[in-house]
């Protein structure tokens, strides 16, 4: 009997459990009523009564053996890690590529732009996409009619059919942004602007009917216009390093008076040309005015960037419509 006993042991042990219809096979020879083991606790009414105890012993540690082998198996074959192999299945195969995803390109100058002027002693601010026509125009000396509404071509939205007077824009700058902020808070006001702005423009290699923009504001007694140079100095050298090689232009808008604009040398010594990368200018007292700060008092400076064009000359990027594509071919170079 003990034979017939260490027989099944054996069975048990040198059974091949490796997938979950091989552990049934293994349930059903061994551990089902119908089962193996049972039937060797069957035959216990056939053992003479003084070797019972031993015998029942037997079995009970090859019932042991058995019940944990098949617990330990199914634990292993239900884990996630486990992959149930069958024979046809190669591991040595490489895995297949996992994507991690990256953060944008943009993200990362828009990121880089915040940092330097953290520590400049900024903070942000942010304003809305839609935009009336005072905040985006008005507000920030753009007369009704005049020429220089036309320097940014305007998606409309007609709010009320009845009433294009209460058409709504998508704004064409940061610029609000700025009216917005010291509508809200007396000065001194120091802050960045980042957002989006959109312009009805044909989509080209240089222009995108969306971009966005890092508008900046200082706003104290005293400000001067040397103080707005050194800090757009400081912010190129801090993004493009010691040696870039920028000019400072005068130039208009309507919202700053002197207004300038600052171009950032592209390409090498011989085979480059000058990029412009932001506008700037001493805040119009115009613009004070509106939002009932005295210019007598006061006096500030503002700035507004395009964060592709910075992104753009950072990374050499040659074409505008590649930060819109969504080519993972593109973006995976940005790591
Ligand atoms: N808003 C201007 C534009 O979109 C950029 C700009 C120029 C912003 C001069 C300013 C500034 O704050 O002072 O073209």
């Amino acid at each position: 009997m003990s034979e017939h006993i260490s027989q099944i042991k054996k069975e048990i042990e040198s059974f091949a459990i490796n997938t979950k219809d091989e552990l049934e096979a293994f349930r059903l020879k061994f551990l089902s009523k119908k089962g193996e083991i049972p039937a060797l606790f069957g035959k216990m009414k056939n053992i003479p009564p003084q070797e019972r105890g031993s015998y029942g012993k037997l079995v009970n540690e090859v019932k042991q053996k058995a019940q944990h082998l098949f617990d330990s198996k199914k634990a292993e074959l239900e884990s996630d890690v486990n992959l149930n192999l069958s024979a046809k299945d190669d591991i040595t195969l490489p895995a297949p590529e996992m994507s991690f995803g990256l953060q944008h390109p943009l993200s990362q100058t828009l990121d880089r732009i915040k940092n330097v002027f953290l520590r400049l002693g900024f903070s942000i601010a942010n304003g809305p996409e839609l935009e009336d026509d005072f905040h985006n125009f008005t507000a920030l000396n753009f007369p009704p009619e005049h020429p220089a509404r036309d320097m940014q071509d305007t998606f409309f939205i007609r709010k009320n059919p009845g009433n294009p007077a209460e058409d709504l824009v998508l704004r064409t700058h940061t610029s609000p942004v700025q009216i917005r902020l010291m509508k809200e808070q007396k000065p001194p006001v120091r802050a960045i602007m980042p957002g989006r702005v959109y312009r009805n423009e044909s989509i080209t290699a240089k222009s995108y009917c969306l971009f966005h923009q890092v508008e900046g504001l200082y706003v104290d007694k005293h400000v001067t216009l040397a103080e707005l140079k050194d800090t757009l100095v400081m912010f190129i050298e801090m993004i493009y390093g010691e040696g870039v090689k920028y000019r400072i232009r005068p130039s208009f808008f309507p919202f700053t008076e002197p207004s300038l604009e600052m171009d950032v040398w592209w390409g090498d010594e011989k085979n480059g040309k000058w990029l412009e990368i932001l506008g700037a200018g001493m805040v119009h007292p115009n613009v004070l005015k509106a939002v009932d700060i005295d210019p007598e008092e006061y006096s500030g400076f503002a700035f507004g960037m395009g964060v592709e064009r910075i992104a753009m000359l950072f990374y050499g990027i040659d074409d505008i419509r590649l930060l819109y594509d969504n080519d993972l071919r593109f973006l995976k170079q940005f790591v």
